[in-house]
C-alpha cells in the first residue's frame, strides 16, 4: 500500500489536533496513557538528561519525560503539525516549571545535531511516516552511543487473525463512528489503512538493526494490539 505524502499527514493532525487529546481518551478508554507509561518505565529516563519525543503531538508524553529528567535535563519535543504544538504549548504552560522545548520539524529530517540525544520516544508517529526507515535512521542519528528509544505504536496482526480481525472491528465500529461525531471519520478512518502498510514487529526489528541500531526488540502491550519497539543505539 502507498505511503502517504507528509503534507497529507500534516493537515490530517493539524484538522485533528482539536478534538486529538479527548478522542484519545475516549477511543483507548484512557489506556494510552498507561501504556506511554509503561514505555517510560521500559526505558528508565534519568535525572540530568536530555530526551526527545518525536512525532510528540499534544505533548503529553513529552511532560511526562520531562518529569523525569529534571533536574538538569530536559526535553525537545517535535512535531509537523503546527496545530498540535499550540496544544503542546499550551499544556506545557500549565507545568511551565518543567524543562520541555518544542520544535516545528520534520522527523525523517530535524536538522538538529548528531549524537546529541540520551534517549527518544516516538508514540505513534512511526506508522506515518512516509519512509519508516529513514525514521529510524535520522533517530539513531540524533542519539549518543549507548542512548535508549523506544517507538509505540499498534501491533500489527497478520490478515486474517483473530487480532486483526478484533483490530478491524474495533477500527471500524468504534473509533470510526465515534471520531464521526466529532467530524473526523475520514481522518480516522485513515488509521485502519495506516496499519495496513506498517510493518508487524519483528520487521521493525530488522528496520531498527537497519537503520543502526545496536539492539531492538519489540514488546507486545495491551494483549498484544499495542506494541513497543525498544532500542539501543
Ligand atoms: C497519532 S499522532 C501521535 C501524537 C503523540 N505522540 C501521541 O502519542 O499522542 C502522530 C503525530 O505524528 C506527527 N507526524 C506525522 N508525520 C510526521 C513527520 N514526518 N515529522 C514530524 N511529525 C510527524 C503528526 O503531526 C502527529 O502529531
Amino acid at each position: 500500500m502507498k505511503h502517504p505524502e507528509p503534507n497529507s499527514v500534516e493537515n490530517l493532525f493539524n484538522s485533528v489536533a482539536p478534538n486529538y487529546d479527548y478522542l484519545n481518551d475516549l477511543l483507548s478508554f484512557g489506556l494510552h496513557r498507561v501504556w506511554k507509561r509503561q514505555l517510560l518505565l521500559w526505558l528508565d529516563p534519568g535525572q540530568g538528561q536530555y530526551w526527545l519525543d518525536l512525532c510528540c503531538g499534544t505533548g503529553d508524553l513529552a511532560i511526562d519525560l520531562a518529569r523525569l529528567v529534571r533536574p538538569g535535563g530536559s526535553v525537545l519535543g517535535v512535531d509537523s503539525a503546527e496545530q498540535t504544538l499550540v496544544l503542546a504549548r499550551s499544556r506545557a504552560m500549565k507545568v511551565s516549571w518543567l524543562p520541555i522545548n518544542w520544535m516545528r520539524g520534520d522527523a525523517l529530517d530535524t536538522g538538529l545535531p548528531s549524537n546529541e540525544f540520551d534517549g527518544a520516544v516516538m508514540a505513534y508517529g512511526l506508522r506515518n511516516l512516509s519512509d519508516p526507515l529513514a525514521g529510524l535512521v535520522e533517530l539513531r542519528r540524533l542519539l549518543r552511543p549507548g542512548a535508549r528509544a523506544g517507538v509505540l505504536d499498534f501491533n500489527p496482526k497478520v490478515d486474517g487473525s483473530l487480532g486483526a480481525r478484533f483490530q478491524q472491528f474495533y477500527l471500524r465500529n468504534f473509533v470510526v463512528p465515534v471520531a464521526a461525531n466529532s467530524g473526523l471519520e475520514s481522518q480516522y478512518a485513515y488509521l485502519e489503512e495506516s496499519l495496513k502498510r506498517f510493518p508487524a514487529g519483528a520487521v521493525q526489528v530488522k528496520l531498527a538493526i537497519e537503520a543502526g541500531f545496536l539492539e531492538a526488540y519489540h514488546r507486545p502491550l495491551a494483549v498484544g494490539q499495542m506494541g513497543a519497539l525498544l532500542l539501543k543505539a
